[in-house]
């Protein structure tokens, strides 16, 4: 097997293909600090793509209350459970991968779903992890109790499991832009793929007989637009754009900036060990005009923002020609309001 360099575990790896970078890589940044669970997202996702039949339960984005909540049920504790203990040094994983760990007669180490566990996409929901006694006042950080919304969808990863794993090659990553997709006239049911991808963001249709995931959008991202779910997304904590390759920093870039300089999307089950600085970083963000910045821009355009710039305590999005897109001011200005209109002659406050 071709041995290629992973980025996001610090070293090489075996890949079932050699490493194939795209001419630009799309990339979501999903603020998970933001999120209240509305679900808008899952179900602008699901009124676009998935209404037909077969796709009754399929979920191509979904959000998922963490410790508890799992779509499919236990996708993550079970993977886990498969590989076993892992564990970082220096920066470097020291567990084995997906590829890594599969035995002579698999491409992929994965488990497949039965359809029950396909069935309850809100198990779990706001459930906390631990308890605490009555009347328990909570004064400081890390909490007894907590819980989170988790935002998912398909990573269209570097070196898709789903990818890998498909007897049929019926799954490619396209070179414009890294979106991962299912050629439903090559797919032939094998369901390889709904069993390799380690996120479980493979989906099989009864009906058609094949396999589908998300499309990253791609007619939007094709006129310069951010996704359905990023632009529905009530919380304003998506940012849709495109991620510079492994080595390559564009500053002025927000995913760049978010990913690469400050290295914020971390969490550390998922995504490696970084996420403890990434946590430091995220608190200082009232005092941090870039930050506060792109905060401020995560949501405030359909457009997709390729340079941001925060001057004078504005922040401005711009897309790739250098044309401004959006501007908003960091904070939002205090307006008081008179208490009588003597214009009008009409109190302006309630005075009931
Ligand atoms: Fe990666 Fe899974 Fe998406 Fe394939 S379906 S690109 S393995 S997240
Ligand atoms: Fe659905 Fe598009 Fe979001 Fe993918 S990128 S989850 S297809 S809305
Ligand atoms: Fe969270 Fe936004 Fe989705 Fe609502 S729309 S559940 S805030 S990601
Ligand atoms: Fe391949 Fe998955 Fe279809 S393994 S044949 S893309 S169901």
């Amino acid at each position: 097997m071709p041995d290629v360099f992973n980025w996001q575990i610090g070293r090489n790896m075996a890949y079932e293909y050699e490493a194939n970078r795209p001419q630009r890589q799309v990339a979501w940044v999903f603020d998970t600090n933001k999120c209240i669970a509305c679900q808008t997202c899952t179900i602008s996702c699901k009124q676009t793509w998935t209404w037909g039949q077969g796709q009754e339960y399929m979920l191509w984005n979904n959000v998922e209350t963490k410790p508890y909540g799992f779509f499919p049920t236990g996708w993550d504790v079970r993977l886990l459970q498969m590989l076993g203990p892992g564990g970082w040094k220096d920066g470097i994983y020291q567990g084995k991968t997906v590829f890594e760990s599969a035995t002579s007669d698999e491409r992929v180490k994965g488990w497949q779903p039965e359809s029950e566990h396909w069935a309850y996409p809100n198990v779990g929901e706001d459930e906390p992890a631990g308890a605490t006694d009555r009347g328990t006042y909570v004064p400081s950080i890390p909490h007894d109790v907590w819980f989170f919304y988790l935002a998912r969808i398909c990573n269209h990863c570097t070196y898709p499991a789903c990818l890998a794993a498909c007897p049929r090659q019926a799954i490619y990553k396209r070179p414009e832009d890294g979106i991962v997709l299912v050629d439903q006239a090559r797919c032939r049911g094998y369901q390889e793929c709904v069993t390799a991808c380690p996120y479980k963001k493979v989906m099989f249709n009864n009906v058609s007989g094949t396999s589908e995931k998300c499309i990253g959008c791609y007619p939007k991202i094709e006129q310069g637009e951010q996704t359905q779910c990023v632009t529905s997304c009530i919380g304003r904590i998506r940012f849709a754009g495109f991620i510079s390759p492994p080595g390559k920093v564009d500053e002025k870039n927000p995913i760049d900036y978010l990913v690469k300089v400050r290295k914020l999307p971390f969490l550390r089950q998922m995504f490696g060990d970084g996420v403890d600085a990434a946590i430091e970083t995220y608190k200082k963000t009232k005092d941090d005009p870039s930050l506060l910045g792109l905060q401020m821009l995560m949501g405030a355009t359909p457009k997709i923002i390729h340079q941001f710039k925060v001057e004078k305590e504005t922040a401005y999005g711009y897309d790739a020609d250098g044309k401004e897109l959006v501007n908003v001011p960091l904070r939002e200005p205090t307006f008081i309001r008179k208490y009588f209109d003597d214009a009008n002659n009409v109190y302006l406050h309630n005075i009931t």
